[in-house]
């Protein structure tokens, strides 16, 4: 029972699958978010060893007003605690806070075709949205790649929309492999059956997308309140027929998108979800659908509420997040630099203990004598 219990916490051994995965602060998360990854990777942080990151190195692959960036750090921190990542299960950080990914990056970097990147279709749909576009878009899901490798992760919960960066990853740890020898864990991308892409209400031909969030029928922010639950879910563009069923076809999207919604946060299945509407109208769906989405959201929007009224607090979770990640992500690093023929110095006892984990203890000490 005692040896059970130890095997639940995140310092136990490598027998648990590990995973990863992230999202970057860009903007305010939405029920796509929750249901596509955040509750998934909440519904197994017992069975695997988790570590999930705050993207902001990927954020600014587009500008981002440093201000908000930084509230939207914070934000997207209390968000995972408040949909359920237990920081006492699961490490929760910042990734800017493990220079590491930054290392990483580049080493990955110069055995990453360029071609590779070019022919990514995020890429090119954020590309063509700009007149001018950063090396950091381009390489973006090399930054991605170095997130999970560093970790060798096993798995990586994510949207339909992440696919192909997972793919890409896989390409890259395997090209490293060949190169250089056996080195980083393949992982692979796990993607729900349900829920993989909630659609934008609308326009259910997109999907629904943080960076939208803010225009007012698009999304269902997780912070909403009930009444703009009811208001957003009430002027959902669905279609002109009366069927309520869960359907593949185009114009039946909009429909389709709300009834993946109540299964997935009802838990019931297909056949009674079609015969519980049978013979009801689309207000009736929405009415109910809305109703589902207010009660599931409200612990999930008082909670966040409680955190980020204690910013200290939550400092605290993301500076220990930091420290666990740094304890798994230095040692990863020395060694990635040791097969591409890097000299890795031996360093002195403080450096060495700043770097792998007790960083904010020490800091606190010395931080006197450095500044
Ligand atoms: P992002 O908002 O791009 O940072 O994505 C964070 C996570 O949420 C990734 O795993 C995405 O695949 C997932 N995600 C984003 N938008 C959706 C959506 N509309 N439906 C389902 N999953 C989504
Ligand atoms: N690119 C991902 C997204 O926009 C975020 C991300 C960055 C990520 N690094 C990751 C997801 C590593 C999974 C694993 O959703």
């Amino acid at each position: 029972m005692k040896e059970d219990k130890k095997n639940m916490t995140k310092e136990s051994t490598s027998r648990r699958p590990r995973v990863f995965s992230g999202v970057q602060p860009s903007g305010t998360l939405h029920i796509g978010n929750y249901l596509g990854a955040i509750r998934r990777w909440a519904a197994q942080q017992d069975e695997k060893e988790s570590y999930f990151c705050i993207v902001d190195m990927h954020a600014i692959t587009v500008y981002q007003d440093p201000e908000s960036l930084r509230h939207l750090t914070r934000d997207v921190a209390a968000l995972y605690i408040a949909c359920g990542l237990e920081p006492q299960k699961s490490t929760i950080f910042i990734q800017s806070h493990v220079r590491a990914h930054a290392e990483c990056c580049w080493i990955l970097n110069c055995v990453t075709p360029v071609g590779w990147l070019e022919r990514m279709t995020q890429f090119k749909a954020k590309a063509e949205q700009r007149e001018s576009v950063s090396t950091g878009l381009l390489d973006y899901p090399v930054l991605q790649a170095a997130d999970i490798l560093l970790y060798d992760a096993d798995e990586v919960p994510v949207g339909e929309d992440q696919k192909q960066h997972v793919e890409l990853t896989r390409d890259i740890a395997q090209r490293f492999n060949s190169i250089y020898g056996p080195t980083f864990t393949v992982p692979k991308a796990v993607i729900p059956e349900s829920g993989a892409r909630i659609r934008a209400l609308n326009d259910p031909s997109r999907k629904m997308s943080k960076s939208e969030a803010h225009i007012r029928g698009h999304a269902i922010r997780l912070t909403d309140e009930p009444d703009e639950i009811r208001h957003v879910i009430r002027c959902a563009v669905t279609d002109t027929g009366r069927e309520i069923v869960f359907s593949d076809a185009p114009e039946k999207a909009g429909v389709n998108n709300l009834l993946e919604i109540y299964e997935l946060l009802t838990g019931k299945n297909r056949s009674e979800i079609e015969a519980h509407f049978e013979g009801k109208g689309y207000a009736v769906l929405k009415e109910e659908v809305a109703e589902v989405v207010v009660e599931a959201l409200r612990p999930i929007r008082e909670r966040y509420h409680e955190l980020v009224s204690d910013p200290a607090e939550l400092d605290n979770i993301l500076t220990a997040g930091a420290d666990h990640a740094r304890s798994v992500a230095e040692p990863k690093i020395q060694d990635i630099k040791r097969k591409v023929g890097f000299i890795v110095m031996g360093r002195g006892m403080v450096h060495f203990l700043l770097e792998i984990g007790l960083h904010s203890r020490l800091h606190q000490k010395i931080g006197g004598l450095q500044r």
